[in-house]
């Protein structure tokens, strides 16, 4: 497995893979991996034998005060677990490099970059966009994995690349649980005892949402409502947004008619959790 830091050494790398070769498949990750990231890992190398993951905590898509500094960069485990699935590359950059002193572009995906996660992170999807935009000029793959726990994200970046005109397919692997539910983490480790018993409430009331729905509830507000309700159950959980939205604008949306996202974040203690299913009625 290859492991490298400079930017000019994957390039050359990069330049050495000839155009009929095995196809290019990208996994951005910010390391502290784990079984969901290793999922998204599995699903790339089956399609390919040319898989190259990125490990980069984004400075550029932390809020000063988030938690950029405490974010865990276990990178010696990361690359024992990707060089037992057998990944080719490790794209491990520094961040002086990424982003040299007066870097100043930004790419903004209007609107969507605002909503859902947005409203109370309204600089990090414009980090995202710029850190995956460069990774996909960087690594030109032909498919770029991503996870559904993510969903904003997700749309954001199919955004991107349609507007664009990338020649890139955005693969969307599911997401990825613990045994109650709730969905892996990088930042579960930040939750206490007490904090981790709570948490699994947030896959409860999307479950909840998901079987009104199969029994015939199709109104956006008296859904959100149980969603409310159920979350309310757990005092160490605050709300941040619960929101039942169309999957391509993030609209939010009235009535159930296709295939609607919702999408939660809440507070546990002190760490923001995220997670989100499917409506279909
Ligand atoms: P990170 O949080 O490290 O996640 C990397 C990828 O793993 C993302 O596509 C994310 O959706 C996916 N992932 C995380 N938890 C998952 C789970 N439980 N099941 C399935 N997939 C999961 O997302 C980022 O990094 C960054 O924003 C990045 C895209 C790398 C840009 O910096």
């Amino acid at each position: 497995m290859d492991v490298v830091r400079s930017l000019e050494a994957f390039g050359r790398l990069r330049k050495s893979w000839p155009d009929g070769g095995p196809e290019v498949c990208l996994v951005p990750t910010m390391g502290a991996l784990h079984a969901g990231h290793l999922s998204l890992v599995e699903a790339a190398r089956k399609r390919s034998d040319r898989v190259v993951v990125s490990i980069f905590v984004n400075p550029t898509q932390f809020a000063p005060g988030e938690d950029f500094e405490r974010y865990p960069r276990p990178l010696e485990q990361d690359l024992k677990a990707l060089e037992r699935l057998g990944v080719g590359t490790v794209l491990a950059p520094e961040a002086r490099e990424m982003f040299p002193a007066g870097h100043r572009t930004r790419v903004l995906v209007e609107e969507l970059d605002r909503k859902l996660c947005g409203l109370s992170r309204p600089t990090h999807f414009q980090g995202v966009a710029t850190v995956v935009l460069k990774l996909f000029h960087l690594v030109q793959p032909r498919a770029a994995f991503f996870g559904q726990k993510d969903a904003q994200q997700t749309i954001l970046i199919r955004r991107l690349v349609r507007d664009l005109d990338l020649d890139i397919e955005v693969v969307v692997c599911p997401t990825v649980r613990e045994q109650d539910g709730l969905a892996v983490s990088s930042r579960n480790r930040y939750l206490s005892l007490e904090e981790r018993k709570a948490a699994p409430v947030l896959f409860r009331a999307l479950e909840r949402a998901g079987r009104e729905v199969a029994l015939g509830e199709r109104s956006g507000p008296a859904l959100l409502a149980g969603v409310h309700r159920c979350l309310a159950a757990e005092s160490r959980v605050q709300v941040d947004y619960a929101a039942i939205v169309d999957p391509v604008d993030l609209e939010p949306v009235d009535r159930l008619q296709g295939k609607s996202l919702l999408a939660l974040a809440a507070f546990v203690g002190t760490t923001r959790l995220i997670d989100n299913t499917w409506l279909t009625p």
